[in-house]
């Protein structure tokens, strides 16, 4: 069998205008919010890092320094730090301070696709990993993980799949796929943020994709689709005429934290798994679910 590429780069798109979060995100990064106590793009930074990913391309755009920032050395902190004593602290603060990043201002939010072409001159002629930050996946899960594998095993494409109720299938890209085993589906088709009526199917993408490098020239011919942008949905359904794409479903939990909900019930499920501050939060969850039981709103 031929070697496959090893994944080493990963992309991180991170230019959309967080309109969702308004007025939180007016002058700082959607990105930066924090999840009990990091910020939601570290969640998928560990994740790839976890995975063997060594070369981080965030993709950024207008307002999005912070981002920069949070991944630099901070001289002045660290010191500061040191000084007092706090050392747990300051692995905390360390413990990414190996890893390399490239950052690439999208200078127009012109859609994801266009975003993943804005990196094109970093990934080069490598296979590439997309994780797309406002998708929280369990820390727990190995998601990431098994679509490598799956990467190494079929040498194609690999979108992550999650079956959706009717009513959210309009906020994602959805395939037509058949099923090749466990959770593994070859794609026929996909479809941008589709009515209900006109979805293929109930499974969405979500935000983990492997990719290879043909989807760069693609890209680079499309018009912009659903919503006036350039999707990187439509540029994977022309990729389809060459290649097989294969999707895997994921059965674990991922949240949304790209709308509110989805960021609330993230900081909730995240604070129980932190030991710093798991016991007090079950315990107002306790108690804040007794009252609303009763009745009673404060
Ligand atoms: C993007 C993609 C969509 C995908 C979704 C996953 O949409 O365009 O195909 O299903 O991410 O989160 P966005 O959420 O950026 O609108």
């Amino acid at each position: 069998m031929a070697m496959k590429t090893r994944i080493k780069k990963a992309i991180f798109p991170a230019a959309g205008l967080g309109t969702r979060f308004l007025p939180a995100t007016k002058a700082s990064p959607k990105e930066m919010l924090p999840i009990v106590d990091k910020p939601m793009i570290q969640y998928a930074i560990e994740e790839a890092t976890a995975c063997g990913i060594e070369e981080f391309i965030i993709i950024t755009g207008k307002y999005k320094r912070a981002i920069e920032d949070h991944f630099d050395s901070a001289y002045e902190l660290e010191e500061s730090l040191k000084r007092s004593g706090k050392k747990r602290l300051l692995e905390e603060i360390n413990r990414l301070n190996r890893i390399n990043f490239a950052y690439i201002r999208q200078r127009a939010a012109l859609g994801l696709g266009h975003a993943i072409l804005c990196a094109r001159p970093f990934v080069k002629d490598e296979p590439f990993a997309v994780l797309l930050s406002d998708d929280i996946i369990d820390p727990e899960d190995t998601l990431f993980k098994d679509m490598i594998n799956l990467y190494k095993e079929l040498d194609c494409p690999i979108l992550a799949l999650q079956q959706v109720q009717k009513e959210e299938i309009h906020r994602y890209g959805v395939i037509d796929g058949l099923k090749e085993g466990d959770g593994v589906y070859k794609i026929n088709n996909l479809v941008e943020k589709p009515r209900v009526e006109d979805a293929p199917s109930d499974m969405a993408i979500i935000g983990r994709y492997i990719l290879m490098p043909d989807i760069f020239e693609i890209l680079e011919g499309l018009g912009p689709g659903r919503g006036g942008e350039i999707q990187l949905t439509d540029a994977l359904q022309r990729l389809l005429k060459k290649r097989s794409i294969y999707g895997y479903l994921f059965t674990g939990r991922r949240y949304d934290a790209g709308n509110k909900v989805g960021y609330l019930k993230a900081t909730i499920d995240l604070a129980l798994k932190n030991p710093q501050v798991s016991e007090p939060v079950k315990e107002y969850i306790i108690e804040v679910a007794s009252r609303l039981k009763k009745g009673i709103r404060r």
